[in-house]
């Protein structure tokens, strides 16, 4: 039986995977950013995850404005890093876990979330960087990975209720993986942030920190803004925030917060990191 040990969210700013890929992790500008995901490594070495589930929204890469699923899921056996415009990031192929693709997209469907299947997929940034600010992968990465796509580009895309409900449901086809995996869920994008228009570099403090104080004890808070409000409060692309509900949806009713991590700004974002563990219920 696979279990959940750990949950977090992160910021997926492509600058971040620049300054990894380069080695500037540690200049002035980037180093407050990349000392607030050290304890969260350490953590993710602590609990020894097989498996990330790592949702994420596809930012034109692989779904385009002509085609565009609400919601997906990798079934493939290795996420390459694809080429965004400044060419594919140097990185081995990220392993898949088809098997488990396979079992989610079955339990899901079964549970009425028709999730599109993605049985080739290149990956950009929303899911490299996460992955490479958690961990290391030289020689070889040391997780499989399932991804989950949710649309947060086209309008509309789902409710934050929506999500916490993808997130239900995730939970529950992840109880029902038959092997003996230790799973950690992953949900990226955000804080607030406005890359476009009259807005473009708007960012709220003040809204991102009540969204991770309410994140924990009180996520069906969350779930009651509309989307309207996330793009006013948090900007068109903090809207992005819609995919840690997902996280936060798959971990129990209680959590305990082990790390957080908050820093203005990597380039245009608030950058934001929670840990959680499950805490019953
Ligand atoms: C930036 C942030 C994002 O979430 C993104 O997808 C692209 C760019 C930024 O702040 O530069
Ligand atoms: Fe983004």
């Amino acid at each position: 039986m696979a279990q959940i040990v750990g949950g977090l969210a992160t910021s997926h700013v492509p600058s971040i995977g620049i300054a990894i890929d380069r080695g500037d992790t540690q200049n002035d500008y980037w180093k407050p950013l990349f000392d607030g995901y050290l304890p969260a490594r350490r953590w993710l070495r602590d609990i020894r995850p097989d498996l990330a589930v790592v949702i994420y929204n596809d930012h034109g890469l692989e779904v385009f404005l002509d085609k565009v699923p609400t919601f997906g899921i990798g079934t493939a056996p290795l996420y390459p890093s694809g080429d965004e415009g400044w060419g594919p990031r140097p990185l081995p192929p990220v392993p898949g876990d088809p098997a488990s693709s396979w079992a989610l997209v079955d339990s899901l469907v079964e549970d009425e979330f028709d999730v599109a299947m993605f049985q080739e997929l290149q990956v950009d940034h929303g899911f490299t960087v996460p992955m490479t600010l958690l961990w290391d992968w030289q020689p070889d990465w040391p997780v499989k990975t399932v991804p989950v796509l949710v649309n947060t580009i086209q309008y509309p895309f789902p409710t934050a209720r929506r999500c916490h409900r993808l997130g239900r449901a995730l939970r529950r086809a992840i109880d029902r993986l038959p092997d003996d995996l230790r799973v950690v869920v992953v949900g990226t994008g955000g804080m607030s942030h406005q890359l476009q228009g009259e807005r473009a570099g708007f960012m709220n403090p003040a809204f991102d920190r009540m969204f991770l104080d309410k994140l924990g004890p009180a996520p069906e808070e969350l779930t009651r803004i509309s989307r309207e409000t996330y793009i006013r409060e948090a900007g068109s692309e903090g809207a992005e925030l819609i995919m840690w509900l997902v996280m936060r949806g798959a971990m129990d009713a209680a959590v305990r917060e082990v790390h957080r991590h908050y820093h203005i700004s990597a380039s245009l974002t608030a950058a934001g990191l929670v840990c959680y563990e499950n805490a019953g219920g």
